[in-house]
């Protein structure tokens, strides 16, 4: 098996290379390829995959490349990771729109619609290549924002576009930690699309688990979500959203924690990443151990400015950041595995949604449980949801496709629609503004939307 990395001297791409190290064996695995478009990334992200390698005892080779075709040349799987326009444009994707009052975040709202104006052609470019390369390669793909990546390039490469996300699999993991049961024992009910999904039943042999768990306040207290929302607002909603709904429930509140915040969350990683990257020419050892302090800051500050608006002390509780097989490579992992050993697995991923979601059409990438073999994922139907989660899910799906089309032919009237029409963004005019700001101060944007 040929596995290629797009992306791959990301700050995550260890995680990745750790899990393969583990998985060589039952993947086959005869090729590692890690292509990026910067040299000096991928030369500092190597050095710590060497790090990694000593410490496992035994080496699985890879090399780099910023030649995608050769890359991508005869793959098997393609993991896709970049980052357009890189933390400078992250800065920019967040500041923009927080200088107006409206949520600044890297997914959810006006950043989100920008970062995928930028991302998605050049994802597409990757799909064709793809096509041309590598035709019977899977792309698991990890690039955000990943819902409207991956609508984008199964244009191009149909349900072999896979998309992953780690917060639903975590928050499933959690739920279970909480409930004391073994997540594989249990069914969970999640839809949604991507960083706008819901838990809302968990099914053991007694039944659904969910009620006895939103009745318990203790329990609610030892989880993430649990804390972020609250139990009084979770019984009221009857369901656990998503990490990500908090921009949504609690937008103002964010807003102004965020405003408050010495800086963006893009900036903070900015300036952390940098560092960390800057030490290339370290010795293996010590570019894994850099590499570690650096996640495990970047772990325990993940998502802090919506946990200060929830007045919650202390970091994350997603879990030990230092943990094999967490969530990000876990979920890759666990796809690869199941498409390329057939286990027909259920995976919550992002697929075309067929009929899961009935008020959606077939094209539409949802976020749901899937069985996943060699025929990839078949997702599972969901059937009816909450009126309130249908609706926002509709209107976000919308903005989706218009950002999409937008994405595609450079067209400022449906850039500027997607940014109106989005839920957080309270007029027409702040649309324009943050449009036209956001096409200032970025060149992929200046080029696109001349
Ligand atoms: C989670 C989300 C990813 C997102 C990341 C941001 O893992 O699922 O989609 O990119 O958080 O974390 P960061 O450390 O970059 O703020
Ligand atoms: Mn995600």
């Amino acid at each position: 098996m040929k596995l290629c990395i797009v992306g791959g001297g990301g700050f995550r791409v260890p995680l990745v290379y750790g899990a393969l190290l583990r998985k060589q064996e039952s993947l086959g695995l005869e090729e590692v390829v890690l292509h990026d478009i910067d040299d000096e990334r991928l030369h500092r992200i190597g050095g710590v995959l060497d790090g990694q390698a000593l410490e496992h005892g035994h080496e699985l080779p890879f090399r780099t490349t910023t030649d995608l075709d050769d890359a991508v040349e005869g793959a098997d799987f393609v993991f896709s990771a970049i980052r357009v326009g890189e933390l400078q444009g992250r800065v920019v994707d967040e500041t923009v729109p927080l200088s107006r009052g409206v949520l600044g975040q890297e997914t959810t709202g006006p950043g989100g619609i920008c970062f995928a104006l930028r991302t998605i052609p050049h994802m597409v470019g990757l799909a064709e290549v793809m096509a041309a390369r590598a035709p019977g390669a899977w792309l698991i793909n990890f690039t955000n924002p990943a819902g409207m990546v991956t609508e984008a390039v199964q244009q191009v490469l149909g349900d072999r576009a896979v998309g992953i996300c780690d917060s639903p699999s975590g928050l499933c993991r959690r739920v279970a930690a909480a409930l004391g049961r073994d997540p594989a024992e249990l069914w969970f009910d999640y839809f949604g699309l991507n960083h706008l999904g819901w838990l809302h039943g968990v099914r053991g042999t007694d039944g659904d688990l969910l009620p006895q768990l939103l009745d318990d306040d203790d329990a609610l207290a030892t989880f993430e979500e649990g804390t972020l929302f609250g139990g009084e607002w979770l019984r009221t909603l009857g369901m656990i959203p998503n990490e990500y709904l908090y921009y949504f429930y609690y937008a103002a509140d964010t807003v102004d924690a965020i405003r408050e915040s010495p800086a963006s969350r893009g900036a903070y990683l900015l300036e952390q990443q940098a560092r960390f990257y800057a030490g290339n020419g370290q010795g293996s050892a010590e570019a894994l151990a850099a590499w570690r302090a650096t996640r495990h800051e970047r772990e325990r500050t993940y998502m802090a400015e919506a946990r200060s608006a929830a007045g919650i002390d202390g970091v994350h509780q997603g879990g030990d950041p230092e943990a094999d097989n967490g969530g990000y490579e876990g979920e890759a992992m666990a796809v690869v595995d199941a498409i390329a050993n057939n286990t027909r697995t259920t995976l919550i991923c992002n697929t075309a949604n067929r009929s899961a979601l009935p008020f959606l059409d077939a094209q539409a990438v949802v976020e749901v449980p899937a069985i996943v073999g060699r025929s990839g994922p078949q997702p599972v139907a969901v059937g009816p949801v909450a009126d309130h989660a249908q609706a926002l899910v509709q209107s976000i799906k919308a903005v989706e496709r218009l950002t999409i089309e937008a994405a595609l032919t450079g067209s400022r009237a449906l850039a500027v629609k997607a940014l109106a029409l989005h839920p957080l963004v309270p007029s027409v005019t702040t649309a324009r503004d943050i449009f036209d700001e956001y096409r200032a101060r970025l060149p992929q944007l200046q080029e696109r939307f001349g």
